[in-house]
């Protein structure tokens, strides 16, 4: 078995990095894939909600600080798991960029404000340098995160194309059983599956699920691939 590699990163913290991963990996373990998830956060956010004995403790997790050791444990873990989802620290740092090399897709959460966008606009080059040392095409998407309104959105949005960091089409609004799930090391998706919120994660997993599959299915002959228009 050969996964595939999801990381959350931004060098901004609180912009919804461990939410994220943590929300995605229950997404994806209900609808019977096999995941694992990687801690590289010294504040342990993460692991911290793993160890409450919710839905997320099902899941294994390797809580995993020394950034030399980052490769060989997702190496370890793709073997054996349909996805690998590793969550960052707030700030830049090697285990990012080494995480970042092994990864088939990087989310970065971005708030919609200007710190935000500025730092994911240097997480996305972080992913540039490391596409080109590796000489592999990492994918990169902004995630709109605690979304609020409408019209901050647009203009988000707009800036991060105008950059060169388009984000997904579906975000993750504010919510508060985002926050709430956190207490139960849980996620909207296991808690109150028909709920806004779930539905939020479930639009963001399937959107980049669709990235994923449509660039497997580009080694079968174009006629037979379904192009998303999100690719
Ligand atoms: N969509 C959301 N709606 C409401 N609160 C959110 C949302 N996403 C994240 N949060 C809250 O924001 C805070 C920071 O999120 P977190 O995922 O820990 O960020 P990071 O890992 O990037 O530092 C947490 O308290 C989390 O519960
Ligand atoms: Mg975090």
């Amino acid at each position: 078995m050969q996964g595939k590699v999801l990381v959350a990163a931004t060098s901004k913290g609180g912009a919804g990095k461990s939410t994220t991963i943590a929300c995605l990996a229950l997404y994806w373990h209900t609808t019977g894939r096999k995941v694992a998830l990687v801690d590289s956060d010294p504040n342990q956010t993460l692991s911290r909600w793993h160890s409450k004995g919710g839905a997320l403790s099902q899941l294994m997790l390797r809580t995993q600080l020394d950034e030399h050791a980052m490769i060989p444990t997702i190496s370890e873990l793709v073997d054996q798991h349909d996805l690998v989802l590793v969550d960052c620290a707030g700030f830049g740092n090697q285990a990012m960029v080494f995480a970042i090399g092994a990864a088939d897709v990087v989310i970065i959460p971005t708030m919609t404000d200007e710190a935000n966008v500025f730092e994911a606009l240097r997480t996305r080059k972080v992913v540039d340098s490391a596409s080109r040392l590796t000489r592999r095409d990492i994918l990169a998407r902004t995630l709109l995160t605690r979304v609020k309104r409408a019209g901050i959105v647009d203009h988000t949005r707009e800036e991060l194309v105008k950059f060169g960091a388009p984000p997904l089409r579906a975000v993750m609004n504010d919510r508060v059983l985002f926050q709430e799930a956190t207490f139960y090391g849980s996620s909207p998706t296991v808690l109150s599956p028909g709920s806004s919120a779930a539905m939020d994660v479930e639009g963001v997993a399937q959107e980049i699920e669709s990235l994923l599959w449509v660039r497997i299915e580009s080694i079968v002959p174009a006629a037979a691939v379904e192009v998303s228009p999100a690719a």
